[in-house]
């Protein structure tokens, strides 16, 4: 969409999202056949997760060849008729450059283990310290040490994430005309949007040892960073108008963001931060039980609202992805206000200032799978992690509770269709478990459903297309110190959108800062009359109002 500040993303998770071959796995033609759901919902654009060729280990984030299309996945023709289809539905794909990193199946990699000087210097390969000693302490995010050791070089090799997704190095001129062309291949196939996977992390500083964290300083928004990202900008994307970017920042300062999402275009259009999702992490620990803090969320939420505007930088907004708990589990009810919650949490996102992600499944307030037993877990990170939870003291229950709320694999179970066998998503046995609740929660029934949390969100879509202060306005945090509340002020040449949040399941009063009389309620997530005050809030309940053009709502 030209203007992608009224556009919404779709997240789609190809491995879990349709199977239209029996075999348990998604495929290019299940999205292909889904195309009219989406649609519906009215979304622009649809970011893919890798289909590349991989063996995937961690389910196609490595990538052994990035001009072929999986197996698994179908074949590049699918691909060319996925674009088409989508193009005629208005609809564009974003891929998914997975580029700091690749296989260790990639030719590449294989030719640098033989030792090829050329393609060694691909990859980032280091001597030990000494006989054992790896070249630094850093630990990989996957869980261990982040060097490998290969006997017949004699060197080590690192790896940020698992042991089979070895690092590029990015200083090397080479590897950067490589993902330059990569880039350009995809876009004459007609892509028109790229997400880049963890690009913060390619330009690595000292290799020296981490002696008060993981490591992280000395690889995170590195030295050149800026420079490398401008120069693919330049040299790929930034060449043809209206191609959107976003770029997956890890454990990033939101000094750097201001120029990896400034407005004037020179690196990417938007940017994926994490601050927020780690308010139930105890620092960088994700892999502990600690209940999420919410004026924590709402803290760094607002904060990156206010100096992202401030600084002409645009965020990508968002609660879920294929990496994230369902936000439905994690921060709202899976109980008796289930829809109530997953509406409210779509409401919070989809009227600040940013431009929406939704993950398959979100838009139908699909929960956490929460399995019992390690049999049913796929994620190479929650399986890594199970077991160093053990070796740390954990007995297993403990271990599977915490599993239970952090393992991505909880947004990963199948997209739930409909009530049929394993939800609709397979006519076979799918790679992952379907969750229990597909009976309760599943798209044939929501899109029946005026009510529906799924007609909800394609109400928000739609709104952000046509209200420009939800696409353009400034933010302003209200009713700051609300220990229950999240509110919210966004205010566009003579437009007012006030957005009121309840986060939890008991009525909360909050404070609108300003009369509200001369606004008119917009939209809500409780049916019949609304409470007479209008500061009182019942449990998770969300209300918008609007002062300024009046435009008919459907
Ligand atoms: C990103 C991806 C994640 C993957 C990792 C390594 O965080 O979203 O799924 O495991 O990068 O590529």
């Amino acid at each position: 969409m030209e203007d992608f500040k009224k556009s919404t993303v779709y997240q789609i998770y190809p491995k879990s999202f349709a199977d239209s071959r029996g075999n348990g796995t998604g495929d290019l033609k299940g999205v292909i056949s889904k195309l009219d759901y989406l649609k519906e919902l009215g979304i622009d654009y649809i970011w893919m997760t890798p289909f590349f060729l991989s063996p995937q280990k961690d389910n196609g984030y490595d990538v052994a060849d990035y001009y072929r299309i999986d197996p698994s996945y179908g074949t590049m023709e699918d691909f060319d008729e996925l674009v088409k289809e989508a193009a005629k539905r208005e609809i564009s794909l974003m891929l998914d450059m997975v580029f700091n990193h690749t296989s260790s199946r990639h030719e590449w990699f294989q030719k640098a283990l033989a030792g090829d000087e050329k393609y060694k210097n691909y990859y980032i390969f280091k001597r030990g310290k000494g006989p054992g000693i790896p070249p630094t302490n850093w630990e990989s995010k996957f869980g261990g040490n982040a060097w490998e050791y290969v006997e017949a070089l004699d060197e080590y090799y690192l790896h940020l994430f698992d042991i089979s997704q070895p690092d590029l190095n990015w200083d090397n001129e080479e590897v950067r005309k490589e993902m330059q062309k990569v880039i350009l291949f995809w876009m004459g196939k007609g892509v028109k949007g790229f997400r880049f996977d963890v690009v913060n992390l390619i330009s690595k500083e000292a290799f020296e040892d981490d002696y008060e964290g993981d490591g992280r300083k000395f690889y995170t928004d590195g030295p050149n960073i800026h420079k490398y990202l401008r120069e693919l900008n330049e040299k790929t994307f930034g060449k043809e108008n209206g191609i959107l970017t976003v770029g997956e920042m890890s454990s990033t300062s939101m000094e750097n963001c201001y120029q990896y999402a400034g407005e004037d275009g020179k690196e990417f259009s938007m940017v994926f931060s994490f601050h927020h999702l780690k308010v139930d992490f105890m620092g960088n620990e994700k892999w502990v039980l600690v209940p999420y803090d919410f004026a924590k969320l709402k803290q760094i939420l607002f904060d990156w609202q206010t100096n992202m505007a401030k600084n002409h930088a645009w965020n990508a907004v968002f609660w879920c992805n294929h990496d994230q708990p369902r936000v439905v589990s994690r921060f709202g009810d899976t109980g008796k206000y289930w829809k109530e919650s997953a509406k409210m949490l779509a409401t919070v996102i989809h009227c600040l200032r940013g431009t929406p992600y939704i993950y398959q499944g979100e838009e139908l307030g699909m929960t956490n799978a929460e399995f019992q037993d390690i049999s049913k877990y796929r994620d190479v990170e929650s399986l890594n992690h199970f077991q160093i939870l053990q070796e740390k003291g954990l007995n297993e229950t403990q271990a599977y509770q915490i599993l239970q709320v952090h393992s991505r694999d909880n947004s990963r179970t199948p997209m739930q269709w409909s009530e049929e066998d394993q939800a609709g998503f397979t006519k076979g046995k799918p790679w992952i478990e379907v969750n229990e609740n597909y009976k309760k929660i599943n798209a044939s029934q929501q899109l029946k459903d005026p009510d529906s949390i799924f007609h909800y969100y394609k109400k928000l879509v739609s709104l952000r297309k046509e209200y420009d202060v939800i696409a353009y306005g400034d933010f302003e945090a209200l009713d700051v110190k609300n220990p229950s509340v999240m509110a919210y002020r966004r205010t566009y040449k003579g437009e007012t959108l006030v957005a009121a949040s309840n986060f939890y399941g008991k009525e909360a009063v909050w404070n609108p800062e300003t009369d509200l009389k001369d606004h008119q309620y917009l939209l809500g997530n409780y049916s019949g009359p609304l409470p007479e005050k209008v500061t009182v809030l019942r449990p998770y309940e969300t209300r918008l109002y609007y002062k300024g053009r009046i435009v008919a709502i459907n």
